[in-house]
């Protein structure tokens, strides 16, 4: 459920017109209901309440100072991937206690700036990592608290760019041979054995691929993990099980948060252990909309072209993933439809947000919403073709917050110079 809907013919986000929104900000721009947010997030929590659990808002998804400080004040953690997202978790007063680092390639400075915060667990990706954790925690004479990333083997169906717990992916350590990793954790003497974590794709739209991944970890848990590393002096009190449940975008009938923590916590019964999730896609995907223009319609011998100002430097999933955004007029139209391509400015031809869709054929200046554009929209975004980046706006009631300003033409050069001998 969300807060974008139409009141006599014109879209809304919560109490605020879009089309106000386009007029005193401009397009193109995020626009996200605060109310959405916090309903997804307090569903989802409460959803797994019968578990001990910690709620870590998987910080990549979206990653504004305004969201992340409505979640932290719902009691979120965040899982983080980079120095840049612990940054933002820390300065809207997050929890470091709630905080789980994840990522193959954590550098050294990272690592050191996660260690000073206190975080509460690093997931280690391989064993080169473990070892560097070690050596960096000695340095400056902390702990690592750390669990292992296992990779269980397991298909999530999604799109292969978005799978994570396959055999040939790069994330995890084999769950068959995660034992002799934790050994070696054990004997590190600045390295604490905390956890398991597992993560295996995003976007999944069935529970099955969870409840396989969860018993496969669940399995080796108990028969060898939990044993062994008992006997190693070693207590495993937390499970991450990661983020990746997926969001209605078109016809898919994702599992509601309620079945997916039904199934997890079945799967854990008799386990005396703290459940970490870390959702993004589910708390905001669907929170938050692409305000466009359309700037043209061009029509040739064979296609129809809706050109409007937003493009794949503000929202990429259709490019990279060819992945379907609903596209809705901000007015209603009643205007016959036709089939067109939904393009941006980009001088690329995979610079599309929608190919061959049905849509009631829009005027040059009519408002189109590019709807579930809140997970990793904006996060995306890139300055290609030397465009400023929108503004994200968040809608509280019938206020609305400008949280991130538009980049201005300034702000595209800052911290570029010309070398002297140029000038
Ligand atoms: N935890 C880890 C370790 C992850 O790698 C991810 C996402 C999440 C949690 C959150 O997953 P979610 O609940 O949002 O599915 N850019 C792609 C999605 C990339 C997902 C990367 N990892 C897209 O637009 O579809």
């Amino acid at each position: 459920m969300n807060h974008f809907e139409y009141r006599n013919g014109e879209m809304f986000a919560e109490g605020v017109a879009l089309k106000r929104i386009a007029q005193e900000v401009g397009t193109p721009a995020y626009i996200y209901s605060l109310a959405t947010l916090k309903r997804h997030f307090k569903v989802f929590d409460q959803a797994f309440a019968k578990a001990r659990h910690i709620v870590c808002f998987s910080v990549k998804a979206n990653s504004n100072l305004a969201l992340l400080r409505a979640f932290a004040k719902e009691g979120s953690g965040f899982d983080i991937v980079s120095e840049g997202e612990l940054f933002r978790a820390l300065k809207v007063g997050a929890d470091p206690r709630k905080i789980v680092f994840s990522g193959v390639g954590k550098k050294r400075q990272e690592i050191e700036y996660a260690l000073k915060s206190g975080i509460l667990m690093f997931n280690v990706e391989s064993e080169e990592e473990l070892f560097a954790l070690d050596e960096i925690a000695a340095g400056i004479g902390k702990k690592a608290p750390i669990s292992l990333r296992v990779n269980p083997d397991v298909d999530p169906q999604t799109h292969p760019y978005i799978s994570t717990g396959m055999k040939k992916a790069k994330f995890g350590v084999d769950i068959k041979k995660s034992l002799e990793t934790y050994r070696k954790a054990v004997s590190l003497k600045n390295v604490e054995v905390v956890g398991v974590d597992c993560h295996i794709g995003s976007q999944l739209t069935s529970v099955t691929p969870f409840v396989d991944a969860l018993a496969k970890v669940r399995e080796y848990l108990d028969r060898v993990l939990a044993g062994e590393m008992k006997k190693e002096g070693a207590q495993i009190r937390y499970l991450d099980l990661g983020g990746g449940l997926g969001i209605n975008y078109h016809d898919e009938t994702p599992p509601l948060p309620d079945e997916y923590a039904k199934a997890i916590i079945q799967g854990l019964e008799g386990l005396d252990i703290t459940l970490i999730l870390e959702p993004g896609r589910v708390i905001v995907g669907n929170a938050g909309i692409l305000l466009t223009e359309v700037q043209y319609i061009k029509e040739t011998d064979t296609k129809k072209f809706i050109i409007v100002d937003g493009g794949m430097n503000d929202l990429i999933r259709p490019a990279l993933y060819g992945s379907y955004q609903a596209i809705q007029p901000v007015i209603e139209n009643n205007a016959d439809k036709v089939v067109a391509d939904v393009v941006g400015p980009i001088c690329e031809s995979g610079d599309f947000f929608a190919k061959d869709r049905e849509i009631a054929r829009p005027k040059r200046g009519d408002l189109l919403a590019v709807m579930s554009a809140g997970a990793y929209g904006f996060t995306m975004a890139s300055n290609y073709n030397s465009h400023p980046k929108p503004p994200e706006v968040l809608v509280d009631g019938d206020q609305y917050y400008i949280v991130r300003r538009r980049e201005s033409l300034d702000d595209l050069i800052n911290g570029e110079t010309i070398p002297a001998s140029l000038q």
